[in-house]
């Protein structure tokens, strides 16, 4: 027999795409109760849990399994021996969301084979009507669907399942809210992401991030330094203060001490080795910010600074809020506090409509800024956001010849400024053990190069310094030196 389906929201882009600016974020602490049933349903069982999409997917992720885990179950990496399969899934191009349903389309025998085994969907692909709508209809064994703003309801939601024997898709598309207190079981013993805001009002015409992950809703300054203090005392060496748009940080607040610059100063002064930010956006770059980053040493001297477009015409339709000349402009005053800046960016290539002479602004902002690395991408349209209703004249074969022309004088970029590090001596923050060759241990400099030495496992959490012997497009060699 069929089982029931129980819808307790289904997602509605354009409820989500609603704005309420005037609205202060909700706080709340979260959700932590277990019942009984199912504290003796996880008795011996396991799950299996796969992570896609931005910082703010992984930040989630460790947040699911400290809730899982206290529940008692085991992390396992077979999806095919796990009771509980979850995909944690990111919507912001097309072929993320394809590559998830080839992924469930392989479970169908598994759970055929155990009737019991439950199979979610979270994330934000979960956030979106017509992939959700197309789940249910031809993945009948996925039976767990929740979005991006109600992880902490993981216990109910799987009460239900269990109980019900069920199929459950709840998704709220609502403004979100601010959740602290959350369980937390971090992937990484030397650095963390912290987020500092969640959501995004900014609806730059081809994104679906604000529809997937609500208003923009600022945490704190207190929590996020108690979080930062308490990883410090863990022994973290290293935080991430994430959002989508950072330097928008505190807008929503409406108190003039919580801004971008003052948080970043205050969380300088707690003395943690090393602090990172992103993503910023450069529309709400504020002066303050680089003063901030030039007077601490324990804020590192790189940033990430989406350009999109180099093109007026384009960032306007773009919703971006700044021209090719501001771009550049801040690009001129960063240069002028943090000289050696570690510069990265994103770009889009192909936006509904850009001609031959747009294309070329963008590769004009390229050679004029001389990024260190940038992530290119073609235009994907996504349902639901405005951009995907645009009339595009530009062949994907056009696309596509311009995606490879803008990746060469990338990577002939990034090659000459990874050259330009042989015989530097870098300071470098170990994490990792080389997956290809176990003898080498990886991790980034200050300026967030990745750096490979030889060395053993010990390593991992140190900062040492290193000097440069190699360099490659998007990697070092190195070799230890002394302390
Ligand atoms: N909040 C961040 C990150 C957003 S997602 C920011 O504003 O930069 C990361 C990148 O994905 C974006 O910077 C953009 O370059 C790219 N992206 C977003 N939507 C896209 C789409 N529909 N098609 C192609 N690339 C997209
Ligand atoms: Fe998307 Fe723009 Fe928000 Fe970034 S700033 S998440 S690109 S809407
Ligand atoms: Fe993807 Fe959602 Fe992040 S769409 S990029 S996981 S905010």
């Amino acid at each position: 027999m069929a089982k029931k389906l129980i819808i307790k929201s289904f997602p509605n882009i354009k409820k989500a795409g609603q704005r309420n600016f005037n609205l202060k974020p909700l706080t709340r602490k979260a959700n932590l109760n277990i019942s009984d049933e199912l504290s003796t349903w996880a008795k011996g069982k396991s799950f299996c849990l796969f992570t896609s999409g931005c910082q703010a997917n992984v930040r989630d992720s460790e947040i699911i399994v400290a809730y899982l885990t206290r529940l008692g179950l085991n992390q396992i990496t077979d999806p095919y021996k796990a009771d509980l399969v979850l995909f944690n899934t990111c919507a912001i191009r097309e072929n993320a969301e394809k590559k998830i349903y080839g992924e469930i389309g392989q479970l169908k025998q598994s759970a055929k084979d155990n009737p019991n085994k439950i199979i979610g969907i979270c994330g934000c692909m979960a956030q979106e009507e017509k992939p959700m709508r197309f789940i249910k209809e031809h993945f009948p064994y996925v039976n767990l669907v929740f979005g991006t703003h109600n992880i902490d309801s993981i216990y109910s939601l799987l009460d239900s399942c269990i109980k019900d024997e069920a199929r459950i898709f709840d998704v709220t598309s609502n403004q979100g809210e601010v959740v602290e207190n959350l369980p937390s079981s971090r992937f990484d013993k030397t650095k963390a992401f912290v987020n500092i805001m969640y959501g995004c009002d900014n609806f730059c015409t081809y994104c679906i991030v604000p529809y997937t992950r609500g208003r923009m809703r600022s945490r704190s300054i207190d929590e996020i330094l108690k979080e930062v203090n308490d990883l410090i005392s863990l022994g973290y060496k290293e935080v991430t203060l994430i959002g989508q748009n950072v330097n928008a940080y505190g807008y929503d607040l409406k108190d003039p001490n919580s801004s971008f610059d003052k948080l970043l100063e205050a969380v300088a002064q707690t003395n943690i080795p090393r602090i990172r930010f992103t993503t910023s956006h450069p529309a709400y770059f504020k002066e303050e910010v680089f003063q901030v980053m030039a007077k601490y040493s324990n804020i590192m001297p790189s940033l990430h600074l989406p350009l999109q477009s180099g093109s007026d015409t384009i960032l306007k339709r773009m919703n971006r809020h700044y021209d090719k000349k501001q771009y550049l402009d801040l690009v001129d005053l960063l240069r002028k506090y943090i000289p050696d800046v570690y510069l990265t960016t994103d770009i889009i290539v192909g936006f509904p409509n850009e001609s031959d002479c747009d294309f070329e602004d963008t590769l004009d902002v390229v050679r004029k800024v001389n990024y260190d690395n940038a992530y290119t991408f073609i235009f994907s349209p996504r349902d639901g956001t405005p951009a995907y209703y645009m009339e595009d004249k530009i062949t994907p074969k056009e696309k596509s010849i311009r995606f490879d022309k803008l990746k060469q004088l990338i990577d002939q970029q990034a090659t000459i400024s990874a050259s330009k590090q042989v015989n530097q001596i870098v300071e470098v923050l170990f994490d990792t053990v080389s997956k290809k060759d176990k003898t080498m241990i990886s991790g980034y400099s200050r300026h967030n190069r990745l750096v490979h030495v030889k060395g053993d496992e010990s390593l991992i959490g140190q900062i040492r310094k290193v000097k440069i012997i190699e360099s490659r497009t998007y990697s070092l060699i190195g070799e230890l030196l002394d302390d």
